[in-house]
């Protein structure tokens, strides 16, 4: 169950160069020995507050959000009173859900996702108002038409509802253009020692098989605003490329990784390839030359492949 939630928290790649405030609701039913609500918000990606059915109460995940309850028990007690509305809705949702699908039993899950985005270098921001249901994309607000977007048919009734409630749309489009933004900005220059600091990954490169694409693994860095790339001759490479998404370390950090698929390419030309890691606030890229002698691989040793599973 648990990795369940994480895999949903995680299903949104970071931009590059944004900063982003992000809020995810999960609601839940017949699930045993697991909050019916859980309430988690992101500052860059990090986990700065959480709540849930069982303490009833707002906790701040980082010392920069528990001195900023501490000093504006107000702001904390709106996140509170927010939580207890969204959990009381939510809940009569899957009610409402369960009966137009016909669902008797069986667990269920209802999310909400609202956040916003922050490039600091064009001031542009964006925001999202999202929902999901039983792990699927269920509704997502369109700010242009200030109506519901309904990708599955099973949405349709809700969509319609939901395009008639004229407070719905107001509270949704307030949240995404003014509040969002207020409070990541807040919560940025609140949390700046932390938030905006740097830290380099050491990076690797891994191969499982000598067939195997080759893996440019970062980890260690921080913050996500990171970019990581395949060079041939200079140039990105966007074929037999893929990106794995950025993953959080227990400490604080995130790990990413990008492969390359050198099937078609000669012994001669690999050390026309290198994987380059950007990270938004660091002074330099740090550029791995794609030589076999560095490779760290998996046949004929061990240890490496406890420490690939560690990260999948
Ligand atoms: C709802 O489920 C019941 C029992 O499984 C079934 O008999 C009925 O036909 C279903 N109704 C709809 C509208 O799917
Ligand atoms: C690598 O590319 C070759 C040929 O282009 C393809 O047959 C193979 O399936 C690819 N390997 C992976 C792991 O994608």
């Amino acid at each position: 169950m648990k990795d369940f939630i994480v895999l949903l928290l995680f299903c949104h790649v970071a931009s590059p160069g944004k900063h982003s405030l992000k809020y995810f609701f999960t609601t839940s039913s017949g699930v045993k020995n697991f909050p019916d609500y859980v309430a988690v918000g992101l500052v860059d990606e990090v986990p700065a507050g959480y709540y849930d059915s069982i303490s009833k109460t707002v906790e701040g995940k980082q010392d920069w959000t528990q001195k900023m309850f501490e000093d504006d028990p107000q702001h904390m007690e709106w996140y509170t009173q927010r939580c207890l509305l969204h959990q009381y809705d939510d809940k009569a949702q899957i009610d409402i859900l369960k009966q137009q699908l016909n669902q008797t039993e069986g667990v269920h899950i209802f999310q909400r996702m609202s956040s916003c985005e922050w490039d600091d270098e064009t001031g542009e921001v964006n925001g999202f108002v999202q929902y999901g249901y039983d792990g699927e994309d269920f509704l997502a607000f369109d700010l242009k038409t200030l109506t519901w977007i309904a990708p599955k048919q099973q949405a349709v009734i809700t969509k319609h509802k939901w395009d008639r409630d004229r407070a719905l749309s107001e509270r949704s489009t307030y949240f995404i253009t003014q509040q969002c933004p207020q409070f990541m900005k807040r919560y940025l220059d609140l949390g700046k020692s932390s938030l905006l600091r740097t830290e380099l990954p050491s990076v690797s490169l891994l191969q499982k098989t000598p067939s195997s694409p080759v893996s440019c693994h970062a980890t260690g860095f921080y913050p996500t605003r990171a970019m990581m790339f395949w060079r041939k001759d200079g140039e990105e490479l966007y074929e037999d490329v893929e990106h794995e998404e950025i993953l959080p370390n227990h400490d604080g950090s995130f790990q990413m990784s990008v492969d390359l698929n050198l099937s078609s390419v000669t012994p001669e030309d690999w050390r026309r390839y290198e994987c380059v890691f950007y990270l938004s606030g660091a002074k330099n890229d740090i550029v791995t030359k794609l030589d076999k002698a560095v490779i760290r691989t998996n046949w004929g040793k061990t240890g490496i492949l406890t420490l690939l599973c560690f990260f999948c």
